[in-house]
């Protein structure tokens, strides 16, 4: 039977945060309760019985803002229409400020059992320049609540090169979240995203970036720390003690099946890319699918490559087309540059894998659109 990870997605925060451009906003409990009840039919209507679903996400906004109850719910629904195997991997993604003891206990009796909580610095002031609705004592207080609740595999989400963020700064937060021994960490670079005050203040000056040059020393240096601390990099973006790496994301850069609920959420699934639509009152109408394509053989190749170079082990060539001189036979137009690449010690070869080095990753889009 095919496996499949299964993304639902709740688009509610308490307030945005001034970076991000993810689909959330504010709710109130009647919203809460109508899209809950979109998601039950949703999933009634998208049900498949051909699958084994071994992942499920819980991704935001703030799935947090959800009790139990209301979680479990939706999970219920799921796991009676889907054959959801036994030990799946069940994420929640969590704020800081919006949990507490007996929502954790009660996220774990369901059967949530991965959380992942955004952090993003432990420094107070850029914690405050990011519009974040948490403290630094808030990240630690819960987080022991989460181990007390016999949450033991959890991920920390932390943001470099943010606005007059210091080196000392990120490097002294990076100390301290190893400190805290989660399983795994997210360890992302600020994207600039059209439409958040981030960008505004960019444009009127109010704000200035971190030069590219130290955003990239703040990613090797803090990839090194993490990785002297037994966290391997699997990922450009993810760390996990061994064992620990998040199976529900490997799925996209693994390219493979993934069905997304709720509003704007995106598929992989029988060779199709799904979207959901964005517009809460279509979603709530139940009319959420908005656009549908298939994806030609050319799309299923280059998005392998470009998903599966993310990764640290690269690359199999011969997985995606069959065999290594297939694999050259199909990129022989950009073979030059390709080869431009390796020597130049951007790419490396294994035999039959393609890796980007440490030097590469600074340069990924450059070089992942030879792959296009
Ligand atoms: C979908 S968000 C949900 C997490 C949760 N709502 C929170 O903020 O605690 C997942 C993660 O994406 C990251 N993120 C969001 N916007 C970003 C941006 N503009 N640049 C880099 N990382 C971003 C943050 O680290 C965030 O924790
Ligand atoms: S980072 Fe998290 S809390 Fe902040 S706006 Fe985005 S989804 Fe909401």
């Amino acid at each position: 039977m095919n496996k499949l990870g299964i993304y639902i997605h709740i688009p509610f925060c308490v307030k945005k945060c001034n970076y991000c451009a993810f689909l959330s906003f504010k709710m109130d409990d009647k919203l809460k309760r109508k899209y809950i009840d979109a998601i039950k039919i949703e999933i009634k209507e998208r049900a498949d019985s051909g699958y084994l679903v071994d992942t499920i996400f819980f991704g935001g906004g703030t799935p947090s803002l959800l009790e139990p109850s209301e979680i479990g719910e939706i999970l219920n629904e799921v796991t009676s229409k889907f054959n959801v195997f036994k030990d799946a991997e069940i994420t929640i993604e969590a704020n800081p400020t919006t949990l507490n003891i007996e929502k954790l206990k009660g996220y774990r009796k369901i059967g949530i059992n991965r959380l992942s909580m955004g952090v993003q610095s432990l420094d107070e002031n850029l914690l405050g320049i990011m519009g974040r609705t948490h403290s630094v004592a808030d990240v630690y207080r819960e987080y022991d609540l989460a181990r007390k609740a016999g949450f033991d595999n959890i991920n920390l989400d932390i943001i470099f090169a943010v606005p007059t963020g210091k080196f000392e700064t990120l490097m002294d937060t990076l100390t301290k979240i190893i400190e805290l021994n989660p399983e795994h960490v997210s360890y992302y670079s600020l994207q600039l995203e059209e439409g958040t005050p981030f960008f505004e203040d960019f444009k009127d000056g109010k704000l200035n970036e971190i030069p590219d040059d130290m955003d990239r020393e703040m990613y090797h240096k803090g990839s090194k720390l993490l990785e002297s601390n037994n966290y391997s990099r699997y990922e450009i973006s993810n760390f996990s003690k061994n064992g620990y790496e998040c199976r529900h994301n490997l799925k996209y850069w693994n390219m493979d099946e993934y069905l997304g609920l709720g509003l704007g959420s995106s598929s992989y699934i029988g060779g199709f890319r799904l979207k959901n639509t964005d517009d809460i009152n279509k979603y709530l109408k139940n009319k959420y699918i908005s656009e549908r394509y298939k994806n030609t053989k050319h799309d299923d190749i280059s998005e392998a490559v470009f998903t599966g170079l993310r990764k640290t082990e690269g690359i199999s060539m011969s997985e995606i087309l069959g065999t290594t001189e297939e694999f050259w036979e199909y990129y022989k137009n950009s073979k030059d540059e390709i080869y431009r690449f390796i020597n130049e010690g951007y790419l490396s070869i294994n035999e039959d894998r393609l890796i980007l080095t440490d030097k590469g990753i600074d340069i990924s889009n450059k070089i992942m659109a030879c792959f296009v």
